[in-house]
């Protein structure tokens, strides 16, 4: 699959993105309230005050994450190779910035996003540019920023039931925690901090909180990664 293979999927991304997870019980949606709740805890992490911070959804794909972020946070730029998933992305988040650009360049200046999420992107990245992809998102974050990157893990088996059932994953080439953390390192980022999330699909606070309970525990159906750049 090429990269720009998701254009196909620009007008029925969720829906067919339901099907492949529905036998989690929830819908994609659900999983993308997910991707900003995580978002949100980092930047608290981090010490960064979503109001005042610039975020990038690289990947942003029709914005189903986008849509959760855009009104938290004081600017967000979504970019993606896929042309075509771009005006679902604005039409889902109409405060948020939408860029079409290549397989690695991104035309925004050097530091100048706080926090760049990458989600479920990095295994559709081809593997000779992931090292020149990471390390030009490196070159966009500011100095108190950090990079997010949220993917599926290969170790849950229901996980990779989904992936191989689902027809945008046919070119998926799964990082476990270790490759995705030698990833960002070659890109010159510091040290992750690793979560696994996601160990029961669902909502309520006691979910919530047997879920953020087992962030160390390498079963979660994903897992967030998230680091600075060396500087
Ligand atoms: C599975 S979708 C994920 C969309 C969204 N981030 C999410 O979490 O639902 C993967 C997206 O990554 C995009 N993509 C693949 N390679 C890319 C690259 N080199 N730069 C930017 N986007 C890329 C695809 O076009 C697609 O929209």
């Amino acid at each position: 699959m090429s990269t720009t293979e998701f254009d196909e999927f620009s007008t029925d991304y969720s829906s067919r993105l339901d099907q492949c997870v529905k036998v989690s019980g929830q819908d994609a949606d659900y999983f993308a309230a997910v991707k900003a709740e995580v978002l949100l805890a980092e930047m608290a992490h981090y010490g960064i005050d979503p109001t005042t911070a610039t975020v990038l959804d690289f990947g942003c794909g029709t914005g189903s994450n986008s849509a959760h972020i855009h009104d938290q946070v004081q600017c967000l730029i979504g970019t993606d190779v896929s042309g075509e998933s771009l005006p679902p992305a604005k039409a889902n988040a109409p405060t948020a910035s939408f860029v079409h650009t290549g397989d690695v360049q991104l035309p925004l200046k050097e530091k100048s996003v706080d926090v760049v999420l990458i989600s479920c992107v990095l295994h559709h990245i081809p593997l000779d540019i992931r090292t020149a992809a990471m390390k030009e998102v490196n070159r966009v974050i500011s100095d108190r920023g950090f990079v997010l990157v949220v993917e599926h893990n290969p170790w849950n088996p229901a996980t990779r039931w989904i992936v191989n059932r689902c027809e945008f994953d046919d070119d998926a080439i799964l990082l476990t925690t270790k490759t995705a953390s030698t990833l960002l390192r070659s890109a010159d980022f510091a040290s992750p901090r690793q979560r696994y999330i996601l160990f029961i699909p669902g909502t309520g606070k006691a979910i919530t909180r047997f879920n953020n309970a087992l962030h160390w525990l390498p079963m979660g159906a994903q897992y967030s990664m998230s680091a600075k750049p060396n500087r």
